[in-house]
């Protein structure tokens, strides 16, 4: 088989993976949940934040909670049995301490966190985490913000989760990034602030895999977390920016488990990243058929055609953004008209540098001319 032909069956066919894990296991997980949950109850809130309270202010009824998280259960890939777990969860999700540190990036994951306008019910939710330290959102500054994260380290200690943005640098002994007066590079920072977690979250491309500051020629020398700390549960929520709903869903899984969800093998919550973009886009009928979107306004892009041969990389993305989307589910990119990027993938953003040149693909039917063709793409469709 050439080369050209294998890609386009494996483009053609269906990411899968085992939503379904027998009656048994999610026996013993339910049971598990609840004595974990009944177990959060017993610990005092660490804020006083209402969620019926907060949704309500939005205009959010307990029917709107309801289908919340009916679809929370089911994007979980938990089944309907999990249901009123995962509403039990989210009144003691305020009993998880989180810590959340910034380091070498655009803080673009804090915006969305914090989102402008229209909160969706998972942003809404993430406004009532026990989100105890957060350089960006939280009033204190200089000294007062360290006697903040020293105080939250030493009294969740062990029992925190660590959510980390940006990348970290490492070239001339991490001196591109230092924080507080000390001058303490953000690697000696993260070392330090990681080692009392239970947990660590990556949360965006730079704390994953290092994103935009590692593009070549890389002069800081920017890593992910996960080629740094290894002796630490770590989930990887990749994407420039991470979407809100992914994260709610990682402290949802861990409130209401205590444990961190299934992962692949770049550490990514199966969840999110269990399918690739490209199994779950709209346009995925035009690609089958061979309708494709030529040049920018085409009469195919009036159509939504698909956007491959205009350099889109759903085909070798792992990601949830064509059902989760973006902005209270108003669109994601390829909805938008513009392809994927890759922007949840390792290698972003050097090896989808190429995306805007339209190709020859179908014409000279030459792999070489495929804007897609020297992506290693056999390391990300083979993880499942
Ligand atoms: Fe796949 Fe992209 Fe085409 Fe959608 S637009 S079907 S993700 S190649
Ligand atoms: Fe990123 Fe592609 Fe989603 S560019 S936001 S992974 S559609």
């Amino acid at each position: 088989m050439s080369d050209l032909e294998y890609r386009k069956k494996v483009y053609s066919s269906l990411a899968t993976i085992n939503t379904n894990k027998g009656e048994s296991y999610y026996r013993k997980l339910l049971s598990k949940c609840q004595k974990r949950i009944d177990k959060l109850k017993k610990r005092p809130a660490f804020n006083n934040e209402n969620y019926m309270q907060t949704l309500g202010e939005e205009g959010y009824n307990r029917r709107d909670f309801i289908k919340w998280v009916s679809a929370t259960t089911a994007a979980l890939m938990l089944p309907g049995s999990f249901e009123p777990l995962v509403a039990q969860t989210i009144e003691v999700i305020n009993r998880v301490p989180v810590i959340w540190v910034n380091f070498q990036d655009c803080a673009g994951n804090s915006e969305a966190l914090l989102r402008a306008d229209a909160p969706t019910v998972d942003e809404l939710i993430l406004d009532i985490i026990s989100l105890e330290f957060h350089e960006l959102l939280m009033a204190p500054s200089g000294d007062a913000a360290e006697t903040q994260l020293e105080d939250a380290m030493r009294e969740f200690k062990g029992d925190y989760l660590l959510f980390v943005e940006g990348s970290i640098p490492l070239a001339e002994n991490g001196v591109y990034g230092t924080i507080g007066a000390s001058g303490e590079t953000y690697v000696d920072h993260l070392k330090r602030v990681a080692a009392d977690a239970a947990a660590i979250v990556a949360v965006g491309t730079c704390a994953t895999f290092g994103g935009v500051p590692a593009a070549a020629p890389n002069p800081t020398g920017a890593t992910g977390v996960m080629s740094i700390i290894k002796d630490k549960p770590i989930i990887n929520i990749p994407a420039c920016p991470a979407n809100p709903a992914n994260m709610l869903g990682v402290i949802l899984m861990y409130a209401m488990s205590g444990e961190i969800p299934e992962l692949d093998a770049l550490k990514r919550p199966l969840f999110a990243f269990g399918r690739r973009i490209h199994d779950a886009c709209e346009r995925r009928v035009h690609f089958d058929a061979g309708n494709f979107v030529e040049a920018w306004g085409d009469e195919g892009a009036k159509l939504g055609y698909c956007l491959y041969k205009m350099g889109c990389k759903g085909p070798v993305t792992f990601n949830n953004c064509p059902t989760t989307k973006f902005n209270k589910g108003a669109s994601w990119p390829v909805a938008a008209g513009h392809g994927c990027i890759g922007c949840s993938e390792p290698g972003f953003f050097d090896k989808f540098q190429r995306f805007e040149a339209p190709t020859p693909y179908n014409k000279s039917n030459n792999p070489a001319a495929d804007p897609i063709s020297d992506i290693p793409f056999i390391s990300t469709v083979g993880l499942i």
